[in-house]
């Protein structure tokens, strides 16, 4: 096995200057998020979410964004998993981006609510339906006897829904909007000197940005 204290990469491909950032935060994001499907990249919109609950107890994981605009940055759930209750006690967060093959990171901190039930039901109802059954079958975070067991709820849910051709969201179940006060872009450079542009919301909600030293 490599020792991964003698790993070592080389970072350069690209460059981040004041010069070339689109009008905001959300704009850059965007663009980066379609190069980095436009690259075919594995999993482009998977991120880190880290929640925290009130003693002061950090839990990252996986999640997919779903959608992103001005007001913020979404993702699906479940409403009773462990980052739920984190949500619930804290409600703030931070979600991390990594496209190694573009030498490129994004974090965005801020506060995460829920969205609206009807936003979650829009979401739900274009979900496939092997997918929605899924939702209903499984106490995602609840420990469970064996996977038998899951198998076994899944099977029973989808018998229950067999002859509805719509399934309804569970309502525990559905998506979250993280608002951001601050994003940070990092792109790997030369001799470890990276770019890193901080945007950051001042009192009047606008974004401005500065540098950071890597
Ligand atoms: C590639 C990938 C994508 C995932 N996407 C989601 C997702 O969108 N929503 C979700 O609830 N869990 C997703 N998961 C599972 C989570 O990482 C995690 O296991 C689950 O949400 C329970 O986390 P919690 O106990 O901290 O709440 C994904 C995992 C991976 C590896």
């Amino acid at each position: 096995m490599k020792d991964p204290g003698y790993y070592r990469n080389e970072y350069g491909k690209q460059k981040l200057l004041e010069n070339d950032l689109p009008s905001g935060p959300v704009e850059l994001f965007e663009k980066w998020l379609l190069e980095a499907f436009e690259a075919d990249l594995p999993e482009p919109s998977a991120m880190t979410l880290a929640t925290c609950n009130n003693d002061g107890r950090i839990s990252a994981r996986i999640v997919l964004l779903k959608g992103f605009d001005s007001s913020g940055f979404q993702f699906y759930t479940n409403y009773k998993s462990q980052k739920a209750k984190d949500i619930d006690e804290t409600k703030i967060g931070s979600m991390n981006f990594f496209w190694p093959e573009m030498e490129r990171q994004v974090r965005i901190e801020g506060t995460i609510e829920k969205i609206s039930g009807r936003d979650s039901d829009l979401y739900h109802s274009a979900r496939p339906r092997n997918n929605q059954l899924g939702a209903w079958a499984s106490e995602q975070s609840q420990p469970i006897q064996d996977r038998e067991t899951l198998e076994s709820q899944y099977e029973a849910v989808r018998k229950a829904f067999e002859k509805q051709e719509v399934i309804p969201r569970p309502r525990h179940w559905g998506g979250y909007r993280l608002t951001p006060d601050r994003i940070e872009f990092w792109q790997g450079r030369e001799n470890r000197l990276h770019d890193r542009i901080e945007y950051l919301t001042d009192a009047s909600g606008r974004w401005c940005n500065q540098r950071l030293s890597p």
